[in-house]
């Protein structure tokens, strides 16, 4: 199952985002959380704390400013540019996707 979550400033994306994700997860699912957002503060939300959240931020900085590589794989992916997060979701600061396949 896929959830996107989108909308206009400030009408509480992150805050459903985070409450939804750690639900799902205390509920049993596997969880990836996904933050493309160009403010991303998921990790706050999902109680990462604010310097593992600015330590996300950063790197997908750098891969934005061609700073740090691309990674070619999914695992690669969540594991470079990922953390755990409580209740067992594992959040993913990503950057914008060029060659999405329909996987
Ligand atoms: N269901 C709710 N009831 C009342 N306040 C809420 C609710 N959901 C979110 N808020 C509050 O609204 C504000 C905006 O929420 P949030 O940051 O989740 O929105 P957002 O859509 O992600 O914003 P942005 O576009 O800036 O990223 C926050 O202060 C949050 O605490
Ligand atoms: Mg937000």
């Amino acid at each position: 199952m896929k959830i996107a979550v989108a909308g206009k400033g400030g009408v509480g994306k992150t805050t459903v985002s985070g409450t939804l994700a750690r639900a799902l997860a205390r509920s049993g699912h596997q969880v990836l959380a996904l933050d493309g957002d160009v403010n991303p503060m998921l990790g706050i939300s999902l109680g990462v704390g604010p310097e593992e959240t600015d330590r996300l931020v950063a790197a997908r900085q750098a891969l934005d400013g061609g700073r740090l590589g691309h990674e070619p794989t999914a695992a690669g992916l969540v594991d470079k540019f990922g953390t755990d997060a409580p209740d067992g979701v594992r959040l993913v600061v990503v950057s914008r996707i060029d060659e999405a396949d329909p996987g």
